[in-house]
């Protein structure tokens, strides 16, 4: 999980996007209710970086969220972030998250809710361990502290690429302030879908 579990960091061959996908459709139900078997399953199989470009689009100002594929069970995302580019602090409205970096490196902040009024859009949390993402060492969001937020950190002067895997999919989640003490729902869009801007 973020704040614990990640994959095992023996040295894996590297598959296309197209193979991570065809076996990621052959995961059951099951494998995606815990946080186990698909984490297994992403750190047994990173992917290469050449076959993600068709996926890969860039803004100077925010991250872009690309759809790879998506079921009924999970959605596949890869995530653009330029050197410095942060998420907002957030949860996954329940739902399990796995995240890859087949391209550069990220690091998860974790966070504890302490108290969370959704109606008043007031919270209170506060920042626990920070967890590095890298493309041997995929890691998944514990589902009993699913707050977080994912930074690709300037200093390390380069590109990143994140692939999530979300189950079951998602399109809105809270976003939290530590400073204002603020939280509120927004909604998820996707900058491109199967390869094509939208
Ligand atoms: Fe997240």
């Amino acid at each position: 999980m973020a704040s614990a579990t990640s994959g095992s960091t023996q040295t894996a061959q590297r598959i296309s996007i197209e193979q991570f996908v065809s076996g990621l459709r052959k995961l059951r139900e099951d494998d995606f209710a815990g946080v186990t078997a698909a984490l297994d399953y992403i750190t047994a199989n990173p992917v290469n970086a050449e076959s993600l470009r068709p996926y890969l689009f860039w803004n100077a100002q925010h991250y872009t969220r690309n759809l790879v594929d998506k079921t009924d069970l999970y959605e596949l995302l890869a995530i653009c972030w330029e050197p410095g580019m942060r998420s907002s602090i957030h949860n996954h409205r329940g739902q399990n998250c796995w995240m890859a970096a087949p391209i550069g490196r990220l690091a998860v902040q974790n966070y504890r809710v302490i108290s969370e009024d959704l109606a008043a859009q007031r919270c209170e949390i506060v920042p626990t361990d920070v967890v590095e993402i890298t493309a041997a060492r995929p890691v998944a969001v514990d589902p009993l502290n699913p707050v977080h937020e994912v930074r690709n950190c300037r200093e390390w002067a380069e590109r990143a690429v994140s692939l999530h895997v979300y189950s079951r999919p998602f399109d809105s989640c809270i976003v939290y302030s530590v400073e204002q003490r603020t939280c509120g729902e927004i909604g998820l869009d996707y900058t491109s879908m199967y390869g094509t801007l939208v």
